[in-house]
């Protein structure tokens, strides 16, 4: 399959929701309230889950869709911003997996029954198990905060091909 040279809609479009998405599930991960023994999930943890679900949903829909209409990097770029660049986006990838499965697994180790916005019961990936909850809690904190640190490269990478190197890489990911 040849690659394309730019990004198609349905690219942009899920790239900017899942944008969106995290800038909305990181505040909501540091401001509902802290977990404790015996509690069930609020509204704050409701709507964690759900945004985390669905940003994972996306996700996979994205790398399928990127799988099967690849894109080659921008042709000006030297060969190490070529490499580099392909190894960010797939530990972009790989991180969001990673982050959206610990938080799941948590939540399903708390014996928790949490719904999808409060519409669907969703599945639980694991019973009740407190020891395996304590232990996966600090792998969906390891991987948010290593997801977080990966984005900022990738957004200053960004910024740097758009006011620095001012070669059009930006625009490959804006609406026409
Ligand atoms: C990429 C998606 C996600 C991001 C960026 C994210 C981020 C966060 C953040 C920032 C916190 C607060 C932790 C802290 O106090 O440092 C948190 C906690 C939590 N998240 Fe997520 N989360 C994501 C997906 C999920 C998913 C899909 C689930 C469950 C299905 C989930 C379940 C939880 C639970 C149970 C907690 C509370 C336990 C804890 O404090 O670690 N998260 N998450
Ligand atoms: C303000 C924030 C962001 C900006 C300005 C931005 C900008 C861009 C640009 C310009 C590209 C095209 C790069 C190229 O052609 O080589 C791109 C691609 C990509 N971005 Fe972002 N990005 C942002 C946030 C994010 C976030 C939060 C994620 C994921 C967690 C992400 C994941 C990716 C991935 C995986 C690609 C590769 C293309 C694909 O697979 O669809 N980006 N981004």
């Amino acid at each position: 399959m040849t690659p394309r040279l730019q990004y198609g809609a349905p690219a942009k479009i899920l790239h900017w929701s899942i944008v969106a998405l995290l800038a909305l599930q990181y505040p909501i991960g540091w401001l509902m309230p802290d977990i404790h023994r015996g509690m069930t999930p609020g509204t704050g943890m409701t709507f964690h889950v759900s945004i985390g679900i669905l940003i994972l949903a996306l996700t996979a829909l994205r790398f399928l869709w990127r799988l099967t209409h690849p894109v080659a990097p921008e042709s000006s770029l030297p060969g190490w911003q070529r490499v580099s660049s392909e190894a960010v986006h797939w530990l972009l990838y790989a991180l969001v997996l990673a982050t959206t499965i610990t938080g799941w697994l948590f939540a399903s180790y708390r014996g928790w029954s949490v719904s999808f916005f409060y519409l669907v019961p969703l599945p639980m990936l694991a019973s009740d198990n407190a020891a395996a909850g304590r232990s996966i809690d600090g792998l969906h904190q390891a991987t948010e905060w290593a997801l977080l640190t990966t984005i900022v490269i990738h957004v200053a990478a960004a910024l740097a091909h758009q006011f620095l190197y001012r070669d059009g890489v930006m625009q490959r990911m804006l609406p026409r």
